[in-house]
């Protein structure tokens, strides 16, 4: 075999190799593909209650799969979902979620309950949710754009003590609560749904 024959083998089975490789739907994204009936595409909820799960941060992923499967956080079927994936598996997905950005799909709010919640996130939330609760490397969820009903049970779970969180943020929610009664947290809800991208 000639040189030059050798060297046109070695290279075709290079883009051989490359283009299985390319055609592979890498693991990730296999696993990710089960969440999307519920999540939307790559994590961006289209329903009108499931949360988007897009964009979170890697370490928040972790943590909240990893309190789902080991029933430390409330959940109607998600505790059932997380107990089928290994810790690898999860970590993989928090990798691939975290690299997503998250659409906000329109939703139906009150223009003036909106306005009264962003002064009430200024006040208490803004600080650990900043950038109107869109940053998403404080590793504290997503909520700007977040589903209303999700955001609205979630609030409820926290103030119930139902589901983990920091002394400092319930201390924030029950201020809002003890301050504007329930009006206070629906404010919160209708500010964070009117955020778009
Ligand atoms: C049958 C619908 C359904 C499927 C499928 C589903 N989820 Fe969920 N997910 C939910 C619901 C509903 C919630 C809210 C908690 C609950 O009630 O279980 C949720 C909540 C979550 C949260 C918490 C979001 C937050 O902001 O704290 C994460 C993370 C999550 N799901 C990840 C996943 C992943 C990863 C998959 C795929 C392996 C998946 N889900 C598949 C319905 C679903
Ligand atoms: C001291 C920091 C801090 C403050 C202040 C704070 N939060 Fe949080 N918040 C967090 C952390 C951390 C989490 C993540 C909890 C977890 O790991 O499940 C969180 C989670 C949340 C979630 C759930 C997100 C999801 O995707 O499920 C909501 C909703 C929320 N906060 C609303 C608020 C509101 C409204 C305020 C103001 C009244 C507020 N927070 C103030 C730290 C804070």
């Amino acid at each position: 075999m000639s040189l030059s024959h050798k060297f046109c083998c070695i290279l075709l089975g290079c883009l051989l190799s490359l283009s299985i490789h390319a055609k592979a739907p890498d693991q990730a994204s296999m696993l990710a593909n089960a969440c999307a009936a519920c999540h939307g595409p790559d994590g961006s909820s289209q329903g009108p209650a499931t949360p988007s799960i897009a964009e979170i941060s890697y370490d928040y992923f972790i943590d909240t799969m990893m309190a789902f499967k080991n029933d430390e956080r409330p959940s109607t079927v998600m505790s059932r979902i997380a107990k089928g994936y290994t810790e690898k598996e999860i970590t993989l997905m928090a990798v691939y979620f975290a690299r997503k950005k998250m659409k906000r799909i329109a939703q139906e709010f009150d223009p003036v309950l909106a306005k009264a919640g962003k002064a009430i996130h200024e006040e208490n939330c803004e600080k650990c949710h900043a950038n109107q609760g869109r940053l998403s490397e404080d590793d504290s969820g997503l909520l700007a754009g977040q589903k209303m009903p999700y955001l609205r049970y979630s609030l409820e779970e926290f103030i119930n003590e139902e589901r983990e969180v920091s002394r400092k943020m319930l201390k924030k929610l029950r201020l809002v609560n003890s301050q504007y009664g329930k009006q206070g947290l629906e404010q919160l809800i209708h500010y964070y749904g009117s955020l778009k991208d």
